[in-house]
């Protein structure tokens, strides 16, 4: 029987977008008994970083809308945190709990305004930590995960952690990376679409890149540093460049746009697809990014990554997967390059929990909690 007080999904911005499809989904499957709510912050809102993938991954429309939008940190937040706290309210019955997912302010913004009125949060991918406090992403990390109840971990540094945080085991759960599943049930599908192709690249000839953070792209120096390795690169593979909404402003503001553009072998993209982005790493001979979830995706993949940070919130990318971290110096970063490009780099091997499935598990843990 379906109980009347729901379970709220919450998905604010493109990197979340992935990790509630396949929860959505399996809270079907599982004939989970309570209504399921999903609620959009808004936090990002163009149609090439939210729509498009709500359409390609076969997610139901938000239930609800809050319009969250852009702003700084504290307005940002702030705003989610409000309208959340107004839909809650407004709600015939409060929601039997809420979950939420990753590391972006609406996952902060959220989980405190559920807490605060009693309602229990659950947070998967709950646990991940790079130790560095100037990470936007590493406050939200900390301060969700001492808030939530129930703590779904994707890696086993994640168990580990929060256990050293003193959080009481019977609130962590390892669950494995729910991302993954949608990697794995969108691959055929991505693979289908021959986006390389179509832009005339050889498997293995090309390399995709994506900046976005603001330690790589908001000072000039350093972005016209990495410009200068991306034209080194294209000198030996074609260069696929998707562009943020950030880092294209960033590029047009300190005149760095029209250089990239006139380079022949740097192809500039608008913000890519779930599918088109996927079918591109798949068959990349490398990929250059400081996101979080690219560097877990390749390493699903097997493609050599090569991110653009000096550390990481996902060690098993790095200890079982195909990640290196080449942190600020880009001669060191050029060296791992030519280590990709004449085979001599490391094969990643499987990371625990990372098959696909599991979804399956939030739900069941999800379905024992809250039934
Ligand atoms: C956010 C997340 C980051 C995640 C990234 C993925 C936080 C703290 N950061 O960073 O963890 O890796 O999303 O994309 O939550 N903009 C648009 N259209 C949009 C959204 C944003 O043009 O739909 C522009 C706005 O000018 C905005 C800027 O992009 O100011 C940055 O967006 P914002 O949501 O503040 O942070 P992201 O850098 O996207």
């Amino acid at each position: 029987m379906i109980e009347s007080s729901p379970v709220v999904f919450v998905a604010g911005a493109r990197p979340n977008f992935m990790k509630v499809a396949p929860m959505l989904r399996a809270m079907t499957s599982a004939a989970a008994p309570f209504e399921r709510v999903l609620v959009h912050t808004g936090q990002h809102y163009d149609a090439a970083m939210s729509d498009v993938f709500f359409r390609e991954l076969g997610m139901p429309a938000p239930d609800v809308h809050l319009n969250g939008g852009s702003g700084s940190h504290g307005a940002q937040t702030a705003r989610v945190l409000a309208s959340f706290e107004e839909y809650l309210l407004g709600c015939a019955a409060l929601p039997r709990g809420v979950v939420v997912v990753g590391d972006v302010n609406s996952t902060m913004a959220c989980a405190l305004a559920a807490v605060k009125l009693g309602v229990p949060v659950a947070h998967v991918e709950a646990g991940l930590r790079s130790f560095d406090r100037g990470m936007p992403e590493e406050i939200n990390r900390v301060v969700t995960d001492a808030i939530c109840d129930l703590l779904l971990t994707s890696e086993r540094a994640g168990d580990a952690n929060l256990a050293r945080e003193g959080i009481p085991p019977e609130r962590v759960r390892f669950v494995g990376n729910v991302m993954i599943d949608t990697l794995v049930h969108q691959l055929p599908a991505a693979r289908a679409l021959g986006v390389p192709a179509a832009m005339g690249l050889a498997p293995r000839g090309y390399a995709l890149v994506t900046l976005h953070r603001p330690s790589n792209v908001d000072e000039p120096a350093r972005l016209t540093a990495l410009v200068a390795l991306l034209e080194r690169l294209a000198a030996q593979r074609a260069v696929v460049f998707p562009t943020h909404p950030r880092t294209r402003e960033r590029l047009e503001r300190f005149g760095l746009i029209e250089r990239l553009r006139a380079h022949g072998a740097i192809l500039l993209r608008d913000p890519l697809g779930y599918r088109e982005n996927l079918g591109l790493m798949a068959d990349a001979a490398l990929v250059l990014t400081d996101s979080g979830g690219i560097q877990e995706e390749t390493t699903a993949l097997g493609v050599p990554c090569l991110t653009l940070r000096s550390n990481t919130e996902r060690p098993a990318t790095v200890t079982d997967g195909t990640n290196t971290l080449v942190g600020d110096d880009l001669d060191a970063a050029w060296a791992r390059v030519l280590e990709v490009l004449e085979g001599r780099y490391k094969r990643g091997g499987v990371v625990e929990g990372w098959d696909g499935h599991a979804a399956e598990r939030v739900a069941q843990v999800l379905i024992d909690a809250w039934r």
